[in-house]
C-alpha cells in the first residue's frame, strides 16, 4: 500500500516511524517531511494548502491512502477535495474538523448534547463581549473562536484582562480566527489529553496523554505547543476513560452523524477533570503534538490496519493494542521559543544518543545543509522513551537529553514529575 503523509513536525516524523513497521506498507511519501521523516519516507516539497498539487502528487503516485497530521489542512477541506478525486484519505472532513476550527461551534454541539462543559457564551462584538465578562466572576476564559496557532485563549485574572483579550481578538489580533469571541468560565482541576478514533459511527478509545504546555519547569513561563508529554496521563484512570467516552466523546460522534457530518479521524478531548468529574475543554481532530509520539511508542497495533479499519467504516470489528508500559517525550527547543526561536545552530550525535540511550529521537525542526544537521524550527527534537514505569522511561529521555550534541538546545527537566 502506497501512503502519503501530510505535515512535518515532531507529530508526522512519530506516525512515520509507526507507519514504516506496517507489513502492508509499500511506498511512504511525506508532505513536506524533515530530515528525521526521510529516514522512513520520501519526502516531497508539496503544499499542503494546495489541494489541486496533493491530488495530482497522488495521482501521478497511485498512492492508495492519504494520512494528514496537522489541523489546518483538515479544516481547509483537503479531506473533501481529496474523496472528491476518489482518494481515500484519513481525516474528518472540513465540517466535521469545525471541533477544532471553531470553539463556539463546539460549544453549541456540547450544549446541544448534553456534554458537560463550561458555561459560555458566543459573542460577536465588544459591547456584548464586555456585558457578559462583567456578568461573571474572574478567572475568566476569552477565547479567539477560530485558528489561533494555539495563542487564541486568555485565562483572565480580572474584568479589565479579559476585556483588554476580547478587544485584541474583534481588533485582529488574531486575524478572521477573533471575528468571533467564546467567554467561559474557568475550570479548575487537572487536565488530560485523551485520544479516541472513529469511523464516523463507531467510536474507540485511544490513550491518555499530559501535555507540559508551559516553557518552565514547575508550569512557570509562556505558553509553547508543547514542551513533553507523558502517556497514561496519571489523572485518568479506567472509571473516567469510560465516563468520558459515555458523556463526552460517544454523545459527540452521535451528534455530528445526525447532523449528517460524520466525523471520521482521530478526535483529541481536551478534558478538565473537575470535582463533578470529566468536562470537555475543547476538542483537535488529529492526534496531538507531542502526545502523538508517546502514543506511537505505546501503540502496539499496527497504525496502517488502525487507520484503515477507521477510512473503511469497519472500526466495530478493530481492537487496537496498547503496551502496558509508560511513555515520555522530553521537547529540546530553540532559544528563544516560544516568542523568537533562534534557528541555525548544529545539532550533533543524534544516532548515538538514540542508541547509547535507547531512545527514538522525534525531529519536530530540523533542516539538512551540507551533510549537517540544523535547528530549523521553535521546538527542534523530541527525545522519547518507553519504560516499565513513568520514572524509568523520563529517566531513559533525559539520559537521551543529555547524550544529544546541541550546547543551545532548552528543555524542561520536571517532564513526568509533579500532578
Ligand atoms: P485551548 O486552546 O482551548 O486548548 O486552550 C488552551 C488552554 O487553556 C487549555 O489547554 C487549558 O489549559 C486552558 N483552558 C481553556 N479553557 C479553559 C477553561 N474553561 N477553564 C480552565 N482552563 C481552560
Ligand atoms: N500539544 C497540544 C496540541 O497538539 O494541540
Amino acid at each position: 500500500m502506497k501512503v502519503l503523509l501530510i505535515g512535518g513536525g515532531g507529530r508526522e516524523h512519530a506516525l512515520a516511524w509507526k507507519l514504516r513497521q506496517s507489513p502492508r506498507l509499500t511506498e511512504l511519501y511525506a508532505a513536506p517531511g524533515n530530515p528525521g521523516i526521510a529516514k522512513h519516507a520520501s519526502c516531497v516539497s508539496l503544499d499542503p494548502a494546495d489541494s489541486g498539487a496533493v491530488i495530482a502528487f497522488c495521482r501521478s503516485k497511485a498512492i492508495d491512502l492519504v494520512v494528514v497530521g496537522p489541523e489546518a489542512p483538515l479544516v481547509d477541506g483537503v479531506v473533501d477535495r481529496l474523496g472528491e478525486a476518489g482518494i481515500a484519505a484519513f481525516g474528518p472532513s472540513a465540517a466535521a474538523a469545525r471541533l477544532e476550527g471553531s470553539k463556539g461551534f463546539t460549544k453549541d454541539l456540547a450544549a446541544e448534547a448534553r456534554i458537560p462543559t463550561a458555561a459560555y457564551r458566543r459573542c460577536r462584538d465588544l459591547e456584548t463581549t464586555r456585558a457578559e465578562i462583567l456578568a461573571r466572576h474572574p478567572p475568566i476564559v476569552v477565547k479567539a473562536d477560530g485558528l489561533a496557532a494555539g495563542k487564541g485563549v486568555t485565562i483572565a485574572a480580572t474584568h479589565d484582562e479579559a476585556i483588554a483579550a476580547a478587544a485584541a481578538c474583534f481588533s485582529g489580533a488574531f486575524g478572521h480566527a477573533g471575528a468571533e469571541v467564546v467567554i467561559e468560565d474557568y475550570l479548575a482541576g487537572e487536565e488530560v489529553s485523551f485520544f479516541a478514533i472513529s469511523d464516523g459511527v463507531t467510536v474507540l478509545p485511544l490513550a491518555s496523554a499530559r501535555d507540559y504546555k508551559r516553557l518552565g519547569d514547575g508550569d512557570e513561563g509562556p505558553n509553547t505547543g508543547g514542551m513533553g508529554a507523558i502517556s497514561p496521563a496519571p489523572a485518568m484512570t479506567p472509571e473516567l476513560a469510560e465516563r468520558a467516552m459515555r458523556e463526552i466523546v460517544g454523545p459527540t460522534v452521535t451528534a455530528l452523524r445526525r447532523r449528517g457530518t460524520p466525523f471520521r479521524g482521530i478526535l483529541y478531548a481536551g478534558l478538565m477533570i473537575t470535582a463533578e468529574g470529566p468536562k470537555l475543554i475543547e476538542y483537535n481532530v488529529r492526534f496531538g503534538d507531542p502526545e502523538c509520539q508517546v502514543l506511537m511508542m505505546r501503540l502496539e497495533s499496527d497504525l496502517l490496519e488502525v487507520v484503515l479499519a477507521a477510512v473503511q467504516s469497519r472500526l466495530e470489528t478493530l481492537r487496537v493494542e496498547w503496551s502496558g508500559s509508560a511513555a515520555a517525550t522530553v521537547v529540546m527547543a530553540a532559544p528563544g521559543y516560544p516568542s523568537t526561536p533562534v534557528v541555525g545552530s548544529e545539532i550533533r550525535r543524534l544516532d548515538e544518543a538514540e542508541q547509547a540511550a535507547g531512545v527514538k529521537i522525534f525531529h519536530a525542526g530540523t533542516r539538512s545543509a551540507g551533510g549537517r544537521l540544523l535547528a530549523s524550527g521553535g521546538r527542534v527534537l523530541c527525545v522519547t522513551a518507553r519504560g516499565e514505569t513513568m520514572s524509568a522511561a523520563t529517566a531513559k529521555a533525559y539520559r537521551g537529553v543529555a547524550l544529544v550534541d546541541w550546547p543551545e538546545g532548552i528543555f524542561r527537566s520536571d517532564i513526568g514529575e509533579g500532578r
